[in-house]
């Protein structure tokens, strides 16, 4: 069964085929009528152990879009509150005759752990400090979009790349389709083998990245993935490390600001930074639907 689990085992062909297919998607979206029966009799469950807006909002217009059945499944509404196991759950849920999984956890590795153990096609959402497959390929199809393509561009990940799946799912990416990567952020939220891991340039000079860069990612401190904080304050770390207009303003170039959300408005990123004419975070949204369905359709076999 094919599944998208993770950006990591990807050929750059198969990349370029869904960032194509998606762009596809995107132009049924713009037509009057949105939907299209390709995913017709396919049943899909949207499995969150852990929250979202975005994401499972996205995919669940996405299946709507392509005219398959939808299931939405919420731990805190479900029986996983009275102790029944994540593998009981899914396969409960298959044996109503479910054909594919979108599923988000907190644990890395929860998707990898299930597709060894269900006949269903599963997409990865987000698991733990792991992946987020479908939030780098968005990124990389606005990027493209707003830049023109890939291929050398200069791309800064900015933030908490210590505990962000989306930094490592767009490392995976953005490297294997030829664009150039600097992680900047404070030391403490900087792996410190990712340079000779996953060849990036790495800075704690934030004003140093966006002189550098064409794009610039900016990233979500984490708090909830960390025992203690590993900066000093909130206040300090926007001081220090966010994005404000008045850094913007210093920076002599044109610089395409990027989010994945949720923002933390006034840390990582100030609003009028947020909301100006650089930010593409609103583009990222949109087009999270039209990715999400090529990922589906891909995966789901069907022919055209
Ligand atoms: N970007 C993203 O994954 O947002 P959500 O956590 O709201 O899905």
């Amino acid at each position: 069964t094919p599944h998208l689990l993770g950006i990591k085992d990807l050929l750059p062909t198969d990349i370029r085929l869904i960032l194509d297919t998606a762009q596809q998607f995107k132009d049924v979206l713009q037509r009057p009528v949105k939907k299209v029966p390709s995913l017709r009799d396919v049943t899909i469950v949207n499995l969150f152990f852990e929250n979202s807006t975005r994401t499972r909002i996205s995919f669940e217009l996405a299946e709507k879009r392509l005219s398959a059945d939808v299931l939405n499944f919420t731990t805190s509404s479900s029986s996983v509150a009275k102790g029944e196991t994540m593998l009981d759950t899914v396969n409960n849920i298959l044996s109503m005759k479910v054909d594919m999984v979108v599923m988000r956890h907190s644990a890395s590795g929860a998707p990898h752990f299930l597709a060894q153990h269900i006949p269903a096609a599963i997409v990865n959402a987000g698991d733990g400090i792991n992946e987020h497959p479908t939030q780098a390929l968005l990124d990389a199809f606005s990027i493209e979009e707003a830049t023109g393509g890939l291929q050398g561009k200069k791309i800064a990940i900015i933030g908490d790349i210590m505990h962000s799946r989306v930094a490592l799912s767009n490392i995976y990416l953005l490297t294997k389709m030829g664009a150039e990567i600097t992680v900047a952020g404070p030391p403490t939220l900087i792996p410190k083998f990712i340079k000779e891991a996953f060849g990036v340039n790495v800075t704690y000079n934030v004003k140093e990245a966006l002189e550098w860069c064409d794009v610039a990612n900016v990233l979500r401190i984490q708090l909830e993935r960390q025992n203690q904080p590993l900066f000093s304050s909130l206040r300090e770390y926007n001081l220090a490390f966010g994005i404000t207009r008045k850094l913007l303003d210093s920076i002599q170039k044109n610089i395409v600001i990027m989010h994945p959300g949720p923002i933390n408005r006034g840390v990582e990123l100030d609003s009028d930074v947020a909301d100006g004419n650089e930010s593409i975070i609103l583009q990222q949204v949109e087009n999270g639907v039209a990715v999400r369905m090529a990922v589906l359709y891909l995966l789901s076999n069907r022919e055209h």
